[in-house]
């Protein structure tokens, strides 16, 4: 029998918030802009994603004073569309998603997967596009897991919390189109500072998104030390796809 996944089925667009600033970086230029391997980061997530089987689109959430985008070779893929981007990433996956309802219907399901994450593997989207019709990319914790509290100064340790139950949410993250905006639209209204990601709004609204263990090479690029680790993998494809493959892990 075979695996394979008609494209038809599994059509699919991807929402890329693209707007930030990149504060923790604490470079020069928004974070997506920085050099990796040669390009720029977000050339990596894009040429990436345009890659996936069964992609209808990208929708891309750029700042509004973006200087950058539209110089990518992969902006000029008819596939890849833009919007203004927000204050924060849930106001630029909102403006993403609204573009898009005019674009496609309510049912469509929608991947939205940061722009700082250029090294997920094709295995993974696999694994995402077949699991429940919300659910995300997520890592389970593999550290001992601390709670803390303050106590004047410093920073104590108020208990341990079971790791067997703790995941590190990860992108994408996926929903159908009409779902994932209302839920973001409530959550914002109502409790702006707890929608973190797209699946902390949908929980909000009361639905439980599927966890899918994605590869560890999938992690988000925030810090300088991730760029150097995100350039060394890339340097050594072979060790990347043994790890994407799972051979590594
Ligand atoms: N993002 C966005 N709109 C915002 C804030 C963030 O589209 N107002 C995007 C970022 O460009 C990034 C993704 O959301 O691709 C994940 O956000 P994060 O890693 O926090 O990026 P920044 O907000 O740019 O970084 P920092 O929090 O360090 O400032
Ligand atoms: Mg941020």
């Amino acid at each position: 029998m075979s695996n394979t996944i008609s494209p038809v089925e599994h059509a699919y667009w991807v929402v890329v918030p693209a707007a930030g600033s990149g504060k923790r970086m604490g470079a020069e230029k928004p974070k997506q802009y920085l050099s990796l391997a040669g390009k720029p980061l977000i050339a990596h997530t894009l040429e990436n994603i345009l890659g996936w089987p069964g992609l209808s689109g990208i929708v891309v959430a750029i700042a509004a004073d973006d200087p950058e985008f539209q110089t990518l070779s992969a902006a000029q893929d008819p596939r890849v569309h833009t919007v203004t981007g927000g204050a924060e990433r849930a106001d630029s996956v909102l403006a993403a998603l609204e573009y898009l309802s005019q674009q496609a219907g309510p049912e469509t399901i929608v991947l939205v997967h940061d722009a700082a994450r250029p090294l997920v593997s094709q295995k993974d989207i696999q694994s995402l596009l077949s699991a429940s019709p919300i659910a995300l990319l997520a890592q389970q914790a593999s550290d001992t897991i601390k709670q803390s509290q303050c106590d004047g100064s410093k920073t104590l340790v108020s208990q341990t919390l079971p790791r067997d139950q703790i995941w590190l949410a990860q992108t994408p993250q996926k929903s159908p189109l009409q779902v994932l905006q209302q839920a973001l639209k409530f959550g914002l209204e109502h409790n702006p500072q707890a929608i973190t990601d797209e699946a902390s709004a949908l929980e909000l609204a009361g639905h439980k998104p599927e966890l899918v263990a994605a590869c560890r090479s999938n992690f988000k690029i925030t810090h300088p030390a991730d760029l150097v680790l995100a350039e060394a993998l890339l340097q050594h494809r072979q060790t990347l796809e043994q790890l994407q493959s799972g051979a590594e892990q």
